[in-house]
């Protein structure tokens, strides 16, 4: 496999979590393609428009494929996972309905749930997490009331990378009646996703991290039965003289047109990862997490953060003495080449949970394309500043 994008990129790219630089050399071919040839899907019968819409519903067929999505047109594009999981949210909770989040969430899901609290009354309760960042399943349990409509959970932690069993979740939130929706953002791509057999209702995924696929791409996978309500409506191509927005899924939650030309190269980034095979993917990521932990885990003055007994994405969470964690990742993308993710990382319960209100911590987090001679080259700059007083 090889990498197109990002050959002129002189660093070591370790900020993987925040969005994969490095992506296989066919996504940029695949949207160059599209931008020369596409027209508009569902806007007319020329070529150009039919080329789209195939595109567009090929995309949905092999993403579906890939999340194990009862169907196709139940896989709805977004921009990005932010807009996938603000559908969620807003399409399913009404006044008085409660729900139950974790305190390993993204903004993402903690913003429009504040705001779900002020505008309609939604009700929130938090698993919490300990200082490892870990969270106790049997705290679902406990928070259920009668009036539980779901319940939103991180598949993995942005932050410290450990891995919720979802499938956990979704046996106490379906015993309760209520459902679940499960924020795929580090994880599709990185780690083996099948929404069925994790008991997931909704599946909210982006596109540029894990996928390896363009910025500007993201979706929702829904449950046959699920009814979400649309966030926007406007133009679909199809029952214009209706008054309201078109019922059926993908369509009641597409409004305006659809980023064809990303969608096009998310399409050929599932094509590499079918062919590289995710399960490749994930023990490559264990492999060079264990060797970047074990590196670090012992320098004196590095604090690394979460759990490593269980299941872990290729992300590890440190701060180094008491140094502010931003100068840190300043001096080791300026004297050492390593770009990582520094200060507060959009989960501030999280945060709260390990301590690193104040002093943020410096992310380092891998891909398909990281080496581990890479690897080693930033134990060792961690180990230099380590060694400066
Ligand atoms: N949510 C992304 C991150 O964790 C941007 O960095």
């Amino acid at each position: 496999m090889q990498t197109g994008n990002g050959k002129e990129y002189k660093m070591i790219y370790l900020d993987n979590a925040a969005t994969t630089l490095k992506k296989p050399m066919q996504v940029g071919e695949a949207m160059l393609n599209a931008l020369q040839t596409m027209g508009n899907s569902s806007r007319g019968m020329h070529k150009g428009s039919m080329d789209a819409a195939h595109a567009i519903y090929g995309a949905r067929v092999k993403l579906a494929s890939f999340f194990h999505c009862p169907r196709p047109d139940h896989v709805v594009f977004t921009s990005n996972i932010t807009e996938s999981l603000n559908i969620a949210l807003y399409g399913l909770l009404k006044s008085g309905d409660h729900v139950i989040a974790t305190d390993l969430e993204h903004n993402s899901v903690l913003r429009p749930l504040y705001l779900l609290q002020k505008e309609r009354g939604v009700m929130v309760d938090f698993v919490p997490a300990d200082r490892s960042g870990l969270i106790n399943y049997a705290d679902f349990e406990r928070l259920m009331r009668p009036n539980t409509k779901l319940a939103v959970c991180t598949h993995a932690s942005n932050l410290t990378g450990n891995v919720v069993d979802i499938k956990k979740v979704s046996s106490i939130v379906h015993a309760h009646g209520a459902l679940l929706i499960v924020d795929a953002a580090q994880t599709a791509g990185t780690w083996p996703v099948d929404m069925q057999e994790m008991g997931a209702d909704v599946l909210c995924f982006t596109g540029h991290k894990g996928l390896m696929g363009p910025q500007g791409t993201g979706g929702l996978c829904i449950r046959k039965g699920v009814e979400i309500a649309p966030l926007i409506v406007g133009g679909t191509g199809v029952q214009t003289y209706s008054t309201s927005q078109p019922e059926q899924y993908p369509t009641r939650l597409e409004a305006g047109t659809l980023n064809g030309h990303g969608i096009a190269g998310l399409s050929a980034a599932i094509d590499c990862l079918n062919e590289i095979g995710v399960e490749t993917i994930q023990t490559k990521e264990i492999m060079l997490t264990k060797r970047f932990y074990n590196g670090v885990r012992n320098i004196p003055g590095v604090t690394v953060y979460g759990d490593f007994s269980g299941e872990h994405l290729g992300i590890v969470l440190m701060n180094i003495r008491d140094y502010d964690s931003g100068e840190v990742s300043d001096l080791l993308s300026e004297e050492y080449g390593i770009a990582t993710r520094a200060g507060a990382h959009c989960a501030p319960r999280l945060h709260e949970a390990l301590g690193t209100k104040e002093q943020g911590a410096v992310r380092f987090s891998f891909s398909w394309f990281t080496t581990e001679e890479e690897i080693d080259t930033a134990i060792e700059a961690v180990k230099r500043i380590a060694e400066e007083e």
